[in-house]
């Protein structure tokens, strides 16, 4: 599909080779160490120094006096041969406790980290046209950020985003000619989406000044792992290439918005954004970090990180099908709608490439209605599967906005249950 020129350069840059993250060890929370016992401690193992109880300056100077005195108060205290009840030193316990909670949330993030790659990928379709529904240029902004965080939040990997009034659209192929009056919005919406996936650092070099693009600074950022800041240490970046002389038979430099620049393995035209997996600093002293280009999928099929979505135009429904961008085809589609089967009972079937489409206000029945491809005038029958992921709702209409966070929702757990390897489900029958 070709796109109209002012689009063209920031939705051809994800022509970007991507990566993985730090593999840490495994490890657990030491219950042992971090339990303190409320009943006095007998003589059996030396407890913690900080379960020991110091002896209090009264019991010192009756020790110093050799006064053997009884004592009996309301904490019970004891008696002439009794062990010494330990003062639990409560704030330090506190402190260990944390650290260790922290600890373990780390080790936890690692494992999850340490964890295969993902080798299926999930894709939402949704019309432009909702930005027509916002009053405003912010609130159209705002629209499209709030798309932009839901897919974010749920790892969506493309987002298509179709003309659903794609009258013109006799074919699927050619140039790109639904953006009339009214196809603006898709642009626009594409353009935001683009924007806030963009990390900040490389905003300057693929997207000038816009009009769309106005509010879009003031947007709350995706914060998704690629989103890097400037010490973070990381095995992957994404880049822009620099148009920066390099010795023959060296690669060129890219900026990956660190202090230091990166050089690649390859020599690539200046101004293309790419990934990069950045070797391990032989020596701190050099000018510049080394690295190799990978693809942008990268990241996510050997080390399960999620890295952003790619955004994509169709001219009408049907194009999200027919253009999509895997050989094999989606292998697994949804539509959603309030008249679909209630989420609750299904049962999705293992696959490689998911995709979710959401309708405007007049629901997916509008884009079926206007695309002369399309021979059908009930839109269940182009899915897969047709879902109701908000059995019972109590307002008449859900918007797309919130039916996207609605359905990804409910859908994650079913995604989760399908892509298990039957190495997974073994070990969980096994628990
Ligand atoms: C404003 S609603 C469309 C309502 C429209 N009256 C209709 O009949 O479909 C916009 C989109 O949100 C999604 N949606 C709304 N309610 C839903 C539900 N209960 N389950 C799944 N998706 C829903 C659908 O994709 C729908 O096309």
């Amino acid at each position: 599909m070709q796109l109209s020129g002012a689009l063209r350069s920031p939705i051809l840059l994800r022509n970007r080779a991507h990566p993985a993250e730090l593999a840490r060890p495994r490890g657990g929370f030491n219950s042992a160490t971090a339990q303190p016992s409320v009943q006095p401690l007998v003589h059996v193992t030396p407890a913690p120094a900080y379960l020991r109880r110091e002896p209090a300056p009264s019991d010192q100077s009756q020790q110093r006096r050799g006064v053997a005195k009884e004592r009996v108060g309301e904490d019970g205290g004891r008696r002439r041969g009794e062990a010494p009840q330990r003062k639990v030193n409560w704030r330090r316990w506190k402190q260990e406790r944390k650290a260790e909670k922290k600890k373990w949330k780390e080790l936890n993030l690692l494992k999850k980290l340490e964890k295969q790659g993902r080798h299926y990928t999930l894709s939402v379709a949704l019309p432009g046209s909702i930005l027509n529904n916002a009053q405003s240029l912010e609130l159209r902004t705002y629209l499209a950020g709030q798309i932009a965080r839901a897919c974010a939040i749920f790892c969506v990997d493309e987002i298509v985003v179709f003309d659903e009034h794609g009258e013109d659209a006799k074919s699927v192929e050619g140039e790109f000619e639904g953006i009339g009056k009214r196809g603006k919005a898709c642009v626009q919406l594409a353009r935001i989406l683009q924007y806030l996936e963009c990390p900040q650092y490389l905003r300057k070099s693929f997207f000038p000044k816009h009009g769309d693009l106005q509010f879009a600074g003031l947007l709350n950022p995706l914060d998704s792992p690629h989103h890097m800041r400037v010490d973070e240490d990381s095995e992957y970046r994404e880049g822009v290439v620099l148009d920066r002389p390099s010795k023959p038979g060296r690669g060129s430099f890219v900026n990956c918005g660190m202090k230091k620049e990166v050089q690649i393995d390859k020599q690539l035209k200046p101004g293309l954004r790419v990934t990069v997996r950045l070797q391990e600093p032989q020596n701190p002293e050099t000018k510049v970090r080394k690295g190799t280009v990978v693809s942008s999928h990268h990241p996510r099929t050997v080390s399960g990180l999620y890295w952003g979505y790619s955004v994509r135009l169709a001219s009408c429904l049907s194009a999200v099908f027919s253009e999509c961008p895997f050989k094999e085809g989606y292998d697994l589609s949804i539509g959603t709608s309030e008249r679909g089967n209630s989420v609750d009972q299904v049962t999705l079937p293992s696959f490689r490439h998911i995709l979710v489409v959401f309708g405007g206000l007049q629901g997916l029945e509008a884009g079926v209605d206007a695309d002369s491809n399309l021979e059908v005038t009930d839109p269940s029958v182009l899915f897969d599967f047709y879902l109701n992921t908000c059995p019972s709702q109590g307002s008449r209409t859900i918007r797309t906005e919130e039916a996207l966070l609605i359905s990804l929702s409910a859908l994650r757990p079913h995604i989760d249950e399908a892509v298990k390897t039957p190495t997974d489900k073994s070990e969980k029958e096994n628990h």
